[in-house]
């Protein structure tokens, strides 16, 4: 199954990207994720979008897309794949379909307030990347990853002016994306503001699964 998760910056994408493998059996691809591990690295790719991630505006579309073009081609993605950040522009879009078919868009369908929410407590691993919540999903040991143990900090991207930036680049530029999916017949809404686990059976139910 060829998915695409698209909503707003903290709906919940990852979290239940990572939940949703285990239940469509494909790989999560996250561009998101792409470029930390970039940036951590110090490669030159992480070099080049470490300030505009930071600043919460949005890589060029031509390297975003060379990226996830790359990325399908491996041999994991062939059967099936969650693409999470991307496309977040219509350019991009028009571009995936020159490179892949897809089952169903999962639009998040959540108000702002959550999304503030979530994004001002979000504390994510250094080491492995998962995700965690000073309220809504605390780790057993404070400030240590309960899958690796690795060290949680708070995203660069997370701090309130990259926040409002990030909010403002993605009503501009990605919300009009729902639009372009729902007339193609391919966009499925769920539920993204209830707990995890209800999320999980939203995501289940909007699917058929
Ligand atoms: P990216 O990492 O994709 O950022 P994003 O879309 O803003 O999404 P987030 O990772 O912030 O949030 P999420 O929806 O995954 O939420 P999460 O699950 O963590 O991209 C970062 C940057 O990279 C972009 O700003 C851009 O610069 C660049 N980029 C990436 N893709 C690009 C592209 N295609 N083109 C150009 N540039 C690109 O959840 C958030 C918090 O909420 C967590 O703390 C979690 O524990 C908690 N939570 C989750 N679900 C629930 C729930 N149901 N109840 C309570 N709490 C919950």
């Amino acid at each position: 199954m060829k998915l695409i998760f698209l909503g707003p910056p903290g709906a919940g994408k990852g979290t239940l990207a990572a939940r949703a493998v285990d239940i469509v059996k494909v790989p999560h691809i996250s561009t998101g994720n792409i470029f930390r591990e970039a940036i951590a690295a110090k490669s030159e790719l992480g070099l080049t979008v470490k300030a505009i991630i930071d600043a919460g505006k949005l890589v060029d579309d031509q390297t975003t897309i060379a990226l996830v073009r790359d990325r399908l081609a491996r041999d994991d993605a062939r059967g099936g794949y969650i693409l999470d950040g991307f496309p977040r522009t219509i350019p991009q879009a028009e571009a995936l379909e020159g490179f892949s078919t897809l089952d169903r868009v999962v639009n998040f369908d959540l108000p702002d307030e959550v999304v503030l929410k979530r994004l001002g407590g979000r504390r994510t691993c250094k080491h492995c990347g998962t995700n965690f919540h000073i309220l809504f999903d605390k780790p057993k040991r404070e400030g240590l990853c309960d899958s690796c143990g690795g060290e949680l900090y708070i995203r660069d991207d997370d701090k309130e002016e990259a926040v409002a930036k990030r909010l403002e680049v993605y009503r501009e530029q990605t919300a009009p994306l729902t639009g372009y999916y729902r007339k193609k017949g391919l966009l499925v809404d769920v539920d993204a503001s209830p707990s995890q686990e209800q999320v999980v059976e939203n995501f289940k139910k909007s699917l058929g699964l």
